[in-house]
């Protein structure tokens, strides 16, 4: 299982130096194994050490140049990151990501040699017409992708589930990650809504290699409790 944080636009540098240091002492004395990814804001950016992997949650497609308010790959590799993630449907839909935008950022990020956890998921509408609609919009959204990419990460999170309490339930998940194993052998992560009560049920799942967690993770023991009831 791959277990990511995404804190979005929530804790500072020093909350997050605090977070890293309390999970990995809990990493620690668990023996923990598997890949623990965690993505904070960029002013909280710092080198991966132990067993968690920082990653940023966006940057520009540049090494650096004339690009206001964005980072690009100068400022990552001060740090030494060397895993993004892209197409969050917050930026597809709050900062206006489009399919050929994001897949330029994608093709960029490839050609640099991250890690990319890339992120697919439908509106409610979409799940609401059916299984065959959502299989569909989700194809939609690896337009220009490199799915056989061999350092992606795919992180299903459908719209409706991210932030509202509400999971996509174990056979939506089920039906929605088998169709995507079809084509593609990357990882597949779920995303939405995953927390210490359901997250037992989703890593179970066959096709579930992991999860990518937002509200639950933003408490280093909280989230540790929840990796645990995850292995
Ligand atoms: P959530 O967010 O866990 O708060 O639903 C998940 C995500 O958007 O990555």
């Amino acid at each position: 299982m791959i277990y990511a944080a995404n804190f979005k636009m929530n804790h500072t540098r020093a909350s997050t130096a605090r977070y890293i240091e309390t999970l990995e002492k809990r990493l620690c004395e668990a023996q923990w194994e598997e890949r623990v990814l965690l993505f904070p804001p960029a002013t909280a950016l710092q080198a991966s050490s132990g067993h968690i992997t920082v990653g940023a949650q966006n940057a520009y497609m540049a090494q650096k140049g004339a690009y206001t308010g964005e980072i690009g790959l100068q400022q990552l590799e001060e740090f030494g990151i060397e895993t993004i993630l892209i197409g969050h449907s917050e930026r597809r839909q709050l900062l206006a990501e489009e399919q050929e935008f994001v897949s330029r950022k994608f093709a960029w990020y490839k050609e640099a040699d991250f890690t990319i956890v890339y992120c697919i998921g439908e509106p409610i509408e979409v799940r609401e017409s059916g299984e065959e609609a959502v299989a569909e919009y989700l194809w939609e959204q690896f337009d220009g992708i490199d799915i056989d990419y061999e350092k992606l990460i795919v992180a299903y999170e459908p719209i409706w589930a991210i932030g509202t309490g509400r999971s996509a339930t174990v056979e939506e998940i089920r039906a929605t990650h088998d169709e995507l194993r079809r084509r593609i052998s990357a990882p597949l992560l779920y995303g939405g809504s995953v927390k210490r009560e359901n997250i037992a049920s989703i890593s179970a799942i066959e096709n579930v290699d992991g999860v990518l967690v937002g509200s639950a993770s933003l408490d280093a023991e909280e989230f540790f409790a929840m990796m645990i009831e995850g292995r």
